[in-house]
């Protein structure tokens, strides 16, 4: 079976949903808690990049610069609330402490792959990511009716169209540029798994870059369609129970498409469930210690080799992966974001201000409805 056909398979099996323990985020209290779980999570994920910096890949290094912006993010918003300033003065010193590792990563990375840090050197600059400043849900009737079975999407034309764009390759001069190639690769319908995202990365970067000429004047709505099939993709994750080979793009899911604006996916369900994949002593995400190795090495070898295995995805021996953390990290970041822009924090009930901008998706239980002010 083609790998997809093994993701697809896991993800198309129904199991039971679990609803969320955390407490409800409308309350000084409850907000204060999350708060608290989130930054304990990334204070242990922040002590791994340090500990492993020199064997940090740049993609793993993209998910910790989001992390800091979206830190940033939450500190502007917490700056003036007294009751929530000892999660501010964490949020703070993980800030202090990201900037210099981060910084010392690049160093490491001009050592490791030249070409590939300058390629890709943008999207690990400050300034490149910005938060969401409209939230929006994704559209259940947007879900693809079947998904193209064929596994033809190559990382490596995905790369090739990011630089382009970006404007960081041998001969290009100028960003926003777009092959008709590209063009439909990044356009094409029925994509599912690293596919979907990927295509899903390519607008968020032509926004992130300022295109908004040609097929970027639809930008929006092919992110629209892109998250709305990768919320059915996570939604299949939950229902399976989450095993390990998908955490990953479950994550990754959540980052991109939180990052779009899109506040469904932050969903305090998938919170828990993130958090408690986290190896308390690494501080890292990864294998988990009671998986079925077997098993799942099969499937991981099958997902990813051998295009993400090789400059991508770090697997350190004791089971954490590189990827897996910097997705967690972003990840827990919007989370933490979208709870500081959580309305409760001006004392309002959430009832009244809860006004979605589209009617709910099939299942809001536990989401955290996030509503621009
Ligand atoms: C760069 O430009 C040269 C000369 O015009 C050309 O031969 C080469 O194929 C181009 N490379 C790429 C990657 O487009
Ligand atoms: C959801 O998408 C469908 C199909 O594209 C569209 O007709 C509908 O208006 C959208 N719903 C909302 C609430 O925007």
């Amino acid at each position: 079976m083609s790998s997809l056909g093994l993701l697809l398979l896991l993800l198309l099996l129904a199991g039971p949903l679990t609803p969320s323990s955390l407490p409800p985020p409308d309350t000084p209290e409850g907000k204060a808690t999350i708060a608290s779980l989130i930054l304990s999570a990334l204070e242990r994920a922040t002590f791994f990049l340090e500990k492993r910096l020199p064997d940090i890949n740049l993609d793993s290094v993209v998910g910790f610069r989001v992390l800091e912006v979206q830190l940033k993010g939450v500190q502007d918003e917490w700056a003036q609330d007294p009751r929530l300033r000892p999660q501010s003065l964490r949020v703070g010193n993980l800030m202090r402490e990201l900037e210099p590792l981060l910084h010392r990563s690049i160093s490491y990375l001009k050592l490791s792959d030249q070409r590939y840090l300058r390629e890709f050197q943008p999207t690990i600059q400050p300034g490149f990511w910005k938060l969401p400043h409209i939230w929006t849900h994704t559209n259940t009737s947007m879900v693809y009716p079947m998904l193209e079975i064929q596994d033809s999407f190559s990382e490596e034309h995905s790369d090739a169209c990011l630089v382009h764009l970006l404007g960081t390759g041998t001969n290009s001069s100028r960003p926003c540029r777009l092959s008709d190639f590209c063009r439909t690769l990044m356009t094409k319908p029925g994509c599912s798994g690293y596919c979907l995202s990927h295509q899903l990365l390519f607008f968020l970067s032509a926004r992130m870059k300022g295109c908004t000429r040609g097929l970027f004047r639809q930008s929006q709505r092919y992110m629209d369609l892109f998250c709305a099939n990768m919320m059915d993709m996570n939604h299949r994750a939950e229902a399976i129970g989450y095993p390990y080979p998908v955490q990953d793009l479950f994550m990754e899911n959540i980052m991109l498409c939180g990052i779009g604006g899109f506040s469904d996916f932050y969903k305090l369900r998938w919170l828990e469930a993130i958090l408690s994949w986290q190896k308390l002593q690494e501080g890292c995400f990864g294998r988990p210690d009671t998986e079925d190795a077997g098993f799942s090495n099969a499937i991981q070898h099958q997902q990813h080799a051998p295009r993400r295995v090789k400059r991508r995805e770090k697997l350190f021996a004791d089971g954490c992966s590189s990827h897996n953390t910097a997705m967690a990290v972003a990840a827990l970041g919007g989370f933490l974001y979208a709870l500081a822009q959580y309305p409760a924090a001006n004392g309002e009930p959430w009832q009244a201000t809860l006004a979605p901008p589209m009617a709910p998706v099939s299942d809001s239980g536990g989401s955290v409805p996030v509503v621009p002010r």
